[in-house]
């Protein structure tokens, strides 16, 4: 049995540690007896130091990225030593918004996956088609592409360390959410993929998040999907309330 995961990905907000503990000590309150739901918020750097007492929770913390190196000449990045401390267990790594803002390749994410793994850090890796590539049928091929890159030369013990998200490019941010069945049907080829790669056992075990335009009224259903075991929240993760929702939504489909 896959235990639901809801990852809030604050992306470029609520970076001041202020804005942060906020919205925390509400959050808390409403989640706290979430037991059946691995809860894991992903502020921005600069407010990651403030927020150590989470650790006295439930919600666990994770960074939006790394660097795969541990140090060095690297002007404006942040090496996973650095996270650890913090009380980091987890990371996002390949977010659209990385790959298409920031140019970056499966190449480099692979890199960056293997040195979570090798760094203690739980890696959260996306993956998922832009508007072009479904309309043209071709949303099986990216990701088969994206899959088989992201994830080079890792040992099924280490896939099993790894969350996946599917996160449809064209429904993060813009409201428009993959139908269940839309997401279901991405999430079984996944699946079909680890399998195929590893075995039935790791693709059983593995955690597949849905991300994209999550929200208290969709979440319910999409989270009921067999394939689907949490998701990853942008915009709705900014606010308790909201939040709250969807994390109640995950934990009340939990058998
Ligand atoms: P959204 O973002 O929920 O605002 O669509 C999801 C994500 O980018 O992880």
């Amino acid at each position: 049995m896959r235990k639901m995961v809801i990852g809030g990905n604050w992306k470029m907000h609520l970076g001041t540690s202020e804005e942060a503990n906020t919205m925390l000590n509400q959050l808390i309150p409403l989640v706290k007896e979430v037991k059946k739901v691995d809860i894991i918020i992903f502020p921005p750097f600069t407010a990651l130091y403030s927020l150590s007492f989470l650790k006295n929770t439930n919600i666990k913390l994770g960074a939006q990225n790394m660097y795969f190196k541990d140090e060095g000449a690297f002007t404006g990045e942040i090496s996973p030593q650095f996270l650890k401390p913090l009380g980091c267990d987890h990371v996002i790594l390949g977010h659209s918004e990385r790959r298409t803002i920031f140019k970056e390749t499966d190449e480099l994410i692979n890199n960056k996956v293997k040195k979570a793994l090798h760094s203690s850090l739980k890696p959260i890796v996306c993956i998922g088609e832009n508007l072009e590539e479904r309309k043209k049928g071709k949303t099986m091929d990216v990701i088969k592409f994206q899959f088989q890159n992201t994830f080079k030369g890792l040992s099924k013990e280490e896939m099993r360390n790894i969350i996946i998200a599917y996160e449809p490019i064209w429904a993060i941010g813009t409201g428009e959410t993959a139908t269940p069945e839309q997401a279901e049907e991405v999430h079984v080829s996944i699946r079909e993929l680890l399998s195929k790669k590893y075995d039935k056992d790791t693709s059983e075990a593995v955690r597949i998040q849905y991300g994209g335009s999550i929200k208290p009224d969709n979440a319910k259903e999409l989270f009921s999907q067999d394939n689907i075991d949490g998701g990853l929240v942008g915009g709705a993760s900014l606010e308790a309330e909201s939040f709250s929702k969807i994390i109640i939504a995950a934990q009340m489909i939990s058998k």
